[in-house]
C-alpha cells in the first residue's frame, strides 16, 4: 500500500473505501428486497437500490475530480468485478455489516421478525455510510474542493433520508410492533409489549432519530453535528454549580478549622 502523505491522499483512500462499500450494498440489496415481506419496506429498499446506483456514479465523478488514475478507480468502472483488478480494496467494515445481516436473514425466522431484522441491518449500513460520507465531506471542505463537497453532500443527505425512512417504517409504521406478536406462544396473538405494558418505541432496532445517533464521529464539521455540540455545552453549564459548591464547602471547612 502506498504511503498516505497528506489529507488529500487520505481522502482518496477513503473515497475508494466507500466506493467498495456502495458496490457491496448493490450486491446485498436485491437479497434483502427478495426476503422483505412488507410492501412498504420492499418499495423503500427498491428505491434505495436506485439511489445507491446514483451514489456510485457520483463517486466516479468525485474520483475524476480528484484525478484518481484509471488503475486505482473503484471496481464499477471495470465491470463490477470487486477487487479482482487494479489496486481497489474491499471495505472490510461494510463486508462485516452485510455478513451480519445475511446471517440473520438465513436464520429460522418469522416473516415479521425478518422485516424488523432487515431494517436493523439496513440502518447499520446507513449509519456506516453517514459516518463515512460525513468525514469525506469534512476532508473535502478542509481542502477547499467545492465540487467534491457538493457531490458528497448530496449523497450524505440521501443517507440521512434513508435512515429516517427506515426508522419511520420500524417505529411509527409499526413493523417492530408486528414483530413483537408471538401467536405460537399462547395462541392469543397478544403482543409481548402489551403484556408488559410497553410499546416498541424506544426499544426498536431502528431506534434513534438518526441525525443525533449517527453524527459523523471523525471530526466532521457538518451542520448536522451541531446538536451534539450544543448538548456538550449544556452539560458544561450544568457542571459549573458543582465547582462553586465545592469552593464554598472549602470555605466552610476553613471556617470550621
Ligand atoms: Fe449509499
Amino acid at each position: 500500500m502506498e504511503k498516505l502523505n497528506d489529507l488529500r491522499a487520505l481522502l482518496i483512500h477513503e473515497v475508494k473505501d466507500v466506493y467498495s462499500a456502495e458496490e457491496q450494498i448493490l450486491t446485498a440489496l436485491p437479497k434483502m428486497i427478495d426476503k422483505a415481506s412488507n410492501s412498504q419496506l420492499k418499495k423503500s429498499l427498491q428505491d434505495h437500490f436506485r439511489t445507491t446506483r446514483n451514489q456510485r456514479q457520483r463517486l466516479d465523478k468525485v474520483q475524476d475530480l480528484l484525478k484518481v488514475s484509471e488503475d486505482e478507480k473503484g471496481p464499477g468502472k471495470k465491470g463490477g468485478l470487486l477487487g479482482l483488478f487494479g489496486k481497489t480494496e474491499v471495505c472490510k467494515g461494510m463486508q462485516g455489516i452485510i455478513h451480519e445481516g445475511e446471517k440473520i436473514m438465513n436464520e429460522d425466522i418469522d416473516r415479521e421478525v425478518l422485516d424488523a431484522a432487515i431494517i436493523a441491518a439496513c440502518q447499520k449500513i446507513e449509519h456506516y455510510e453517514i459516518c463515512a460520507y460525513g468525514t469525506l465531506k469534512a476532508y473535502a471542505q478542509e481542502l477547499g474542493l467545492t465540487q467534491v463537497v457538493k457531490l458528497l453532500d448530496e449523497t450524505l443527505a440521501e443517507e440521512y433520508e434513508a435512515d429516517v425512512l427506515l426508522t419511520n417504517l420500524a417505529v411509527f409504521g409499526g413493523l417492530n410492533r408486528k414483530a413483537e406478536t408471538s401467536p405460537s406462544e399462547n395462541g392469543s396473538a397478544k403482543s409481548s409489549a402489551e403484556s408488559r405494558g410497553t410499546t416498541s418505541r424506544g426499544r426498536s432496532s431502528a431506534t434513534s432519530s438518526s441525525r443525533s445517533a449517527s453524527t459523523p464521529s471523525r471530526g466532521t464539521s457538518t451542520k448536522k453535528s451541531a446538536p451534539a455540540k450544543k448538548a456538550g455545552t449544556v452539560s458544561k453549564k450544568k457542571a459549573a454549580p458543582a465547582k462553586k459548591s465545592s469552593a464554598s464547602s472549602k470555605k466552610k471547612a476553613g471556617a470550621r478549622r
